[in-house]
């Protein structure tokens, strides 16, 4: 992408508008994280409930440490290894990110996004950019800009196409506020690497992970229009046109369609979303999805399918 289109993006940032953009996870919908007016407009655009924190882009860790009111030797470590990459930090924020940004909760979501163009045009702007997935509430995140332009169309002023995004699935959300780290949310960067890193790592909900507020993470989300199941491998259900998504074996039943996934959890999250895009434009019944590993790679792609069949 050349550089005058980053340009054109971070001068509407600077004056208060809405750009989507490329991350190395998904699509964000960007604002001016310290202009309360301008993130109002991401909540309008997307439907989305303001008790829903958003996350921070920023361009580096002095940026990240710049927004929140304490940066403990965790961070530093997670952000040295993992910036930019697909994690999140929660951490105690500074008066300066306006309310709304966060919910109204005294933390903030911060994040340095691996993709060369989120990167640009965080640094072109010269702010932090607050920006949830680019897609109306309760949908399934965009992992192209065509994803985008079909969820939010005339309401973004800008979108930036980088091509299909690579991770495929939103980071892993981290809490940094406690006495220990607790895991928000899962992502591709697994729970077992961060404890490589750290040390033992709680899960929201454990008793003794003390109370860490995971506003959003307790609805549907995440999902396609088309219903979506988790099967046994190869067990579809009986009635009705559908598609399979699963690793190569005997289906129980004929499908309409049958989609063969990688084995591999990094190439697997990287097609799931375009995958169930495309599968649900088709007007098909269900979309039967093969349950993945219960290992710890698989764990964040096992969070989002189960979000996406709940309903
Ligand atoms: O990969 C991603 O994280 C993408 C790209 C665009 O960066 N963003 C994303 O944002 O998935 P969003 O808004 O769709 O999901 C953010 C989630 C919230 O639903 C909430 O669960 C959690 O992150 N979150 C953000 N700030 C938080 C905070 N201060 N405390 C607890 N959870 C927070
Ligand atoms: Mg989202």
């Amino acid at each position: 992408m050349d550089h005058e289109q980053i340009e054109k993006g971070a001068n509407l940032i600077r004056r208060g508008r809405l750009v989507a953009f490329p991350t190395e996870t998904v699509y964000g919908l960007g604002a001016n994280a310290l202009d309360s007016a301008a993130v109002a407009l991401i909540f309008a655009a997307k439907g989305r409930p303001r008790t829903v924190p958003l996350i921070v882009h920023v361009d580096s860790i002095e940026m990240a440490r710049g927004l929140s009111a304490e940066w403990p030797e965790a961070a530093e470590k997670l952000a040295k290894r993992y910036w930019p990459g697909p994690l999140t930090l929660v951490l105690p924020k500074q008066a300066r990110i306006p309310d709304i940004v966060t919910a109204g909760i005294g933390t903030v979501g911060l994040r340095m996004p691996a993709h060369p163009v989120a990167l640009d045009l965080i640094r072109s702007a010269g702010l932090p950019i607050a920006a949830p997935s680019a897609n109306r509430f309760g949908e399934l995140s965009p992992t192209t800009a065509a994803h985008v332009r079909e969820s939010l169309g005339e309401k973004v002023d800008l979108i930036l196409d980088g091509g299909p995004t690579e991770v495929g699935i939103e980071s892993t959300v981290l809490s940094l506020v406690g006495a220990g780290p607790v895991l928000l949310r899962p992502g591709m960067i697994s729970q077992r690497e961060i404890e490589r890193l750290v040390g033992p790592v709680g899960l929201a909900g454990d008793p003794g992970a003390g109370s860490h507020p995971s506003p959003g993470m307790h609805t549907r989300h995440y999902s396609p229009s088309t219903r979506l199941v988790l099967v046994a491998p190869g067990c579809v259900p009986e009635s009705g046109r559908g598609a399979y998504l699963g690793f190569a074996g005997e289906l129980s039943h004929p499908v309409a369609k049958a989609v063969w996934m990688p084995m591999n959890a990094a190439m697997y999250a990287s097609v799931l979303y375009e995958t169930l895009h495309r599968l649900d434009r088709e007007g098909l019944d269900w979309i039967a999805v093969a349950t993945p590993p219960d290992a710890p790679d698989w764990m964040g792609i096992r969070d989002r399918l189960r979000r996406a069949a709940s309903r």
